[in-house]
C-alpha cells in the first residue's frame, strides 16, 4: 500500500499516477527526503506559516501559486517544461539528429555524473543556510530565504526524478547518496567546494544567491541544451525558479549598499570605522565579500582546458548557455587564446568551453555591479565595486594557487599572502558582520544594516506578515 497521495501531494506533469516503477522508487525516497529536511533544512521554523510560491503546473497560472504553507507540508513537485515537438540536437557531432527520449548506453555513466553533480548542489545550499532564519533582518527576508530553500529542495526532486526514471538501481542508489552527503561534513562532504563553505551570515547569503546561484543558472542553461530531452526539459523549468534566487541576491546587496550610503550621508564620512560603529557595512567590506564569493564561484566552472567538457559537448550531453546565439555549433575547426600562467596559449575551442562559460557568467555578474555603482555614484561617492579577475584566488585549473591580485596582476607569493586579508573577509571582518546579525521579526521592520525592499512579494505591502511564527 502506498502512503503517498500522488496527484495531491506531489504535483507533477510526468504522469506519476500511472507510473508504478517511479511510484515505488519515490515511496522509498520521499520519507528519507522529509527526514533530511527535518534534520538538515531550516532549523526551528517547521511550525511557521510561510507565504510561499508553489509550482502546481508549468503554465503561466500554475507555476507560481502563492499562499501560507508550513515548510514540511510544501508540495515538492516534479515538472518538466513542455516538450518541443521534433526537437533536434543543437550542437556537437550529432547535431541535427532527433534528441533522445532514452539514454544511449554509451553516455549513461557520464550523464549520471552530470545529474548527480547538479543534484548535489541543491540540498547542499539548504544545509549551508540552515541557521540563517535565527538572524533574519526582516520577515520579508525570512520568507525569501525559505522560498529559496524549498525551491532548492524541489530542484533536488527534479534531479532525483531523472535518476529514478532513467537510471534504474544505480539511479536509486545515487538518489539516496544525495541525502547522505552533507555540506561541510568531514567524512562525506558535498561534491563541490563552494557548497561546503559555511553561509553563516546574511551578507554571505546575498553573495551566495548572487554569485553561486548564478553559477547554477549557467549550469542549468548548458544542461537545458542537452540532447537527452528529459534533462533539457527539467532544467528549463528549474530556470524559471532560479531567477528569483538571483533576484534575492541582487536586491539584497543593493539594499545593503543603499543603507550604507544613507549612513555615509548621515555621518558625512566614508570612514569604515565610523560606518561600522554605526552598525552598517562599509563598502570596502562589501567588496571583500564580493571578492570571496565571486572567486569561489568561478572555480565551479572547472579547469580552463578540459577534455571532459570537450567530450560532453561533442557528444551532445552539455552545450553552451544559449547555444543558439553562437554561429558554429560543432567547434571542430576553431581555436581560442587562453591566458595561462606560462603565457597566452592557443587551445582548440572544444577544450576551452569551461572558460567560455566562465566569461559569459562574469558578464552576467556585471549587471548587478553596474546598478549598485550607479547608486553609489548618485550618492556622490567615488568608490566603485568591482569583480575580481578570473585568475584571482582560484583553487581549480591552471591558476590554482597562483599569486594573482584581484585586478589580475601576477605578484609575489609573499605579497599575496600579506595582502589577502585586505582582499577577502578577515576573521575580524566576519566577526563584525556576525555582530550585526540580529533577528528582526516585527512586520515591516528592517535591521539597521539593510534598507527596506522597494516592494513586497506578489503585490503585497512590505509590512505584510510574510512569516507567521508560532
Ligand atoms: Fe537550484
Ligand atoms: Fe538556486
Amino acid at each position: 500500500m502506498s502512503g503517498i497521495n500522488y496527484s495531491d501531494k506531489i504535483p507533477n506533469n510526468v504522469n506519476l499516477v500511472s507510473d508504478r516503477t517511479l511510484q515505488r522508487a519515490l515511496e522509498h525516497w520521499q520519507p528519507h527526503f522529509l527526514q533530511w529536511w527535518h534534520e538538515m533544512g531550516p532549523s526551528d521554523f517547521e511550525a511557521s506559516d510561510v507565504y510561499l510560491r508553489t509550482a502546481v503546473s508549468v503554465d503561466a497560472q500554475g507555476w507560481a501559486q502563492y499562499g501560507a504553507v508550513k515548510m514540511p507540508d510544501y508540495r515538492w513537485g516534479i515538472f518538466l517544461a513542455d516538450q518541443v515537438p521534433d526537437r533536434k540536437i543543437g550542437f556537437g557531432d550529432q547535431m541535427g539528429q532527433p534528441v533522445w527520449q532514452q539514454i544511449p548506453g554509451e553516455y549513461r555513466s557520464t550523464l549520471r555524473r552530470l545529474i548527480v553533480t547538479q543534484g548535489d548542489t541543491e540540498p547542499a545550499s539548504v544545509e549551508q543556510q540552515r541557521l540563517l532564519g535565527h538572524t533574519c533582518p526582516s520577515l520579508y527576508d525570512l520568507r525569501n530565504l525559505f522560498q529559496v530553500n524549498v525551491e532548492e529542495g524541489r530542484h533536488l526532486w527534479a534531479m532525483v526524478y531523472l535518476l529514478h526514471a532513467y537510471f534504474g538501481r544505480d539511479g536509486r542508489e545515487e538518489a539516496e547518496e544525495l541525502l547522505a552527503r552533507h555540506s561541510g561534513d568531514a567524512d562525506k562532504p558535498r561534491i563541490l567546494t563552494t557548497f561546503n563553505e559555511p553561509v553563516t551570515d546574511w551578507l554571505s547569503f546575498f553573495c551566495f544567491t548572487y554569485f553561486t546561484d548564478r553559477d547554477g543558472k549557467y549550469q542549468l542553461k548548458s544542461l537545458a541544451e542537452s540532447a537527452f530531452d528529459p534533462l533539457s526539459r527539467t532544467c528549463r523549468f528549474m530556470l524559471t525558479e532560479e531567477a528569483h534566487h538571483m533576484f534575492v541576491g541582487e536586491t539584497g546587496i543593493g539594499r545593503v549598499v543603499k543603507r550604507t550610503l544613507e549612513v555615509m550621508k548621515e555621518l558625512g564620512t566614508d570612514d569604515p570605522a565610523k560606518i561600522r560603529a554605526h552598525g552598517a557595512v562599509d563598502l570596502p567590506l562589501l567588496q571583500k565579500y564580493l571578492n570571496f564569493w565571486c572567486s569561489s564561484s568561478l572555480d565551479l566552472f572547472g579547469s580552463e582546458i578540459s577534455s571532459n567538457s570537450a567530450a560532453n559537448f561533442a557528444h551532445g550531453l552539455k552545450g553552451r548557455p544559449d547555444e543558439s546565439q553562437y554561429e558554429d555549433h560543432v567547434l571542430r575547426e576553431k581555436s581560442m587564446k587562453l591566458r595561462m600562467p606560462e603565457g597566452d596559449q592557443e587551445v582548440p575551442m572544444l577544450n576551452a568551453l569551461n572558460e567560455i562559460m566562465r566569461e559569459s557568467y562574469l558578464k552576467d555578474c556585471e549587471i548587478g555591479l553596474k546598478r549598485w555603482n550607479r547608486a553609489i555614484e548618485r550618492a556622490g561617492s567615488s568608490f566603485r565595486l568591482t569583480l575580481p579577475a578570473m585568475q584571482f584566488r582560484r583553487s581549480i585549473g591552471a591558476w590554482a594557487g597562483q599569486p594573482v591580485d584581484p585586478a589580475g596582476n601576477r605578484i609575489g607569493k609573499e605579497m599575496f599572502e600579506n595582502q589577502l586579508p585586505s582582499w577577502i573577509p578577515s576573521e575580524a571582518d566576519r566577526a563584525f558582520v556576525r555582530s550585526l546579525m540580529h533577528k528582526v521579526i516585527e512586520p515591516g521592520k528592517m535591521a539597521g544594516w539593510i534598507a527596506p525592499p522597494e516592494r513586497g512579494i506578489n503585490n503585497l505591502p512590505v509590512e505584510y506578515e510574510y512569516v507567521k511564527l508560532h
